[in-house]
């Protein structure tokens, strides 16, 4: 079965040699996969040029925060390593993401090559309101994270990160195009593990998502890729 982009699987690995793996036995049924700091710490960019070598795509999840000039020139460096989804927090503001977008963009350019696509986090899903509430915002969370959605857009960015139950506030609010890539995915009857805010393959997909984003469902699973294949299937169906 052919495999599809929207599936990002989330290399959470300590090695590399164990993210290898996992991609050798997935074969063909994977071509996205998203990288996150515990892997790119422990592997940094070796791995980046594996997945670029087996012709995956790749999501590296590193959620940038810091002053413009910093985001937008580690970005640079990344954009030359070869990824094609990058993340920054919404929150380092529009000149930190106006900045990252034209470096990445300008990099890509002197390489020839199609800009990586640049998202941003909103509110991580793992605060909840009580958490919220230490941070003392204005707004509820709902509505911050449509702020920092549009705030997003109106900097240039390609779309954001967020949980299934944001999505169809935010495509409302951001039109069609933007990306909204959400984790928190768990195929019916799967195990929950720690996400509490979830929603199936097609569920979210139906909500608006362009991309979902799935760890442990595949990468514990006992069949790796029968796993990757029933759920590019359901995706397939909606
Ligand atoms: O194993 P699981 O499917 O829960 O993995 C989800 C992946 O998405 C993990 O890499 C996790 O860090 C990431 N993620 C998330 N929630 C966010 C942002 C990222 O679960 N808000």
């Amino acid at each position: 079965m052919q495999s599809d982009e929207r599936l990002i699987v989330a290399l959470d690995f300590p090695t590399a040699d164990l993210a290898k793996n996992c991609v050798e036995e997935l074969g063909d049924s994977v071509c996205h996969y998203k990288v996150g700091m515990e892997l790119y710490y422990a592997a940094g960019s070796e791995i980046i040029r594996f997945l670029k070598e087996h012709n995956k795509k790749v999501f590296l999840d590193l959620k940038l925060h810091d002053i413009p000039n910093t985001v937008a020139s580690a970005l640079a460096v990344l954009t030359e390593l070869g990824a094609d989804m990058m993340n920054v927090h919404a929150i380092g503001g529009r000149k930190m993401m106006q900045e990252a977008v034209k470096a990445v963009h300008a990099k890509a350019a002197e390489l020839g090559r199609p800009a990586p696509k640049l998202i941003a986090v909103t509110i991580l899903t793992s605060i909840n309101e009580e958490q919220y509430a230490d941070l003392n915002y204005k707004t509820g969370i709902a509505e911050q994270v449509i702020a920092l959605a549009k705030l997003a857009k109106e900097a240039g960015m390609d779309g954001v990160v967020a949980s299934p139950q944001e999505a169809a506030a935010i495509r409302e609010a951001c039109g069609e195009g933007f990306l909204i890539v959400t984790p928190g995915i768990r195929p019916a009857g799967s195990d929950v593990n720690d996400q509490s805010r979830i929603a199936t393959p097609s569920g979210a997909l139906k909500n608006g998502s362009t991309h979902i984003v799935v760890g442990r469902p595949i990468t514990k699973a006992e069949d790796k890729k029968a796993a990757a294949q029933s759920i590019a299937a359901e995706i397939r169906g909606v």
